[in-house]
This record gives C-alpha cells, structure tokens and sequence, in this order.
C-alpha cells in the first residue's frame, strides 16, 4: 500500500457532517444516472459513501459491488449495511487492478477519491474494461488541484481532471466528458464502448 492511500484509521472523516456539505453525495449521484436494475461497481468504496446512495437507486433489481484493499473500510461498510434496509451491496476485498469482479457484469464503475492513490492507472483501466458491460461507463471522481488550503490530499497528489480525460481519450474510451462537482472535485464520465454517450 503506497503512502498516498488513504488509511483505515482516518475512516471517520469520510463521515463527516462538513462532507456531505462541501461534497453533496445526491449531486454526484444525479450525474451517474443510475437506473433500477443496474449492477454498479465502487472501486475504493471505503466506508460506502457512495455505495450507499447507489445501491438505493438502483433497487430493485439492482447491485453495486463495494471493492477496497482495506478490510477495516469494509468492516465499517458492513457494520452500516446492518442498519440499512439494504439487501442489494456486496463487499469486495480487492486491488483496483485486479477487482476479481466477472467479465461483463457491471453497466458502471466509480472510481471516487481513488485516482490520486493508485499506482497503475492503465492497468486499472484495464481492469474496468474487462468488466464493464459494452455499453457500461465509468466514473472518475477526484480532487481539483489547489495551491490554496482546503480538505483532500496535498496539491502535488493531485491529477487534474484534464490528465484523466487525456488517458481516457488514449485508451480508446468514448463519450469522455467532465463535470466540477461539489467544491473541490471533478468527475470524469466515459464509455467502455466506442458508440455511445455517457447519460448526463
Ligand atoms: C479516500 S478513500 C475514498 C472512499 C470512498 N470512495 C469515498 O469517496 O468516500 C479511498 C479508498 O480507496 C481505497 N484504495 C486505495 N487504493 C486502492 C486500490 N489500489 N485498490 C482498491 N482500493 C484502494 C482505500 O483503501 C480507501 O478506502
């Protein structure tokens, strides 16, 4: 684990009631345009922040798949998932780049708060494309760079959403498009395929 990573034991501040102020989880999620039905993946779902609001738009029917390298994030998920009239999250322990998801089983992948701690982003990449569904799409949530102070990781841990989209674009992704979300990110959208657009 790089030191970038978030660690389990700052778990707390995922939580926060600032958080959800200065990023609005609803906003984020009203750009993913999640349908009932839908199999979601959260790739470094840490304590399920988005997991959670996922799982309930895409009920009934649907899943989202909760993916982290760190079993204490999970734990935490879990202990939440008890309270929760939730039936339709299941907990993954796993590297991004190696998710031991199926081929083809997932119409979205969100990556949030991830981008700036992995090591390989073309292997993680690739791993999202092995298991997005033809038409699926991801989602790249991360922080924009500030020289001024404010929450997140130091400015010099931080890829500009321009970056990403570059990649995306490389890697032969279509649809890419970019959004400033909440008051500090940006989410990133594209498709696995080369015919469609990602749903605004
Ligand atoms: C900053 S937290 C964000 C959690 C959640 N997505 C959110 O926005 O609240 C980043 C999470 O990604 C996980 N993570 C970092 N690198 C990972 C990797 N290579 N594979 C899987 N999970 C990883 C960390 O364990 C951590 O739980």
């Amino acid at each position: 684990m790089n030191d970038r990573v978030f660690r389990a034991s700052e778990a707390s501040r995922l939580d926060s009631p600032e958080r959800r102020i200065w990023l609005p989880p609803d906003e984020v999620i009203e750009r993913l345009a999640l349908t009932p039905g839908m199999v979601v993946a959260d790739i470094g779902a840490g304590t399920g922040y988005f997991t959670l609001p996922m799982a309930r738009q895409v009920a009934p029917g649907g899943e989202v798949y909760a993916v982290d390298l760190q079993t204490e994030m999970l734990a935490i998920l879990d202990g939440k998932l008890a309270e929760e009239e939730l039936d339709n999250i299941l907990l993954m322990q796993g590297e991004a780049s190696r998710t031991g998801l199926r081929n083809t089983s997932c119409d979205l992948i969100l990556l949030a708060n991830i981008w700036h701690e992995l090591d390989d982003h073309a292997a993680v990449l690739a791993e999202c494309r092995r298991v997005l569904r033809p038409a699926g799409r991801i989602a790249i949530l991360d922080w924009r760079p500030s020289k001024t102070p404010q929450p997140g990781p130091p400015n010099e841990h931080r890829i500009p959403a321009e970056e990403v989209t570059k990649l995306l674009t490389a890697s032969g992704w279509s649809g890419v498009m970019a959004f400033s979300v909440g008051a500090y990110s940006y989410l990133v959208m594209a498709c696995a395929g080369s015919a469609n657009t990602p749903s605004t």
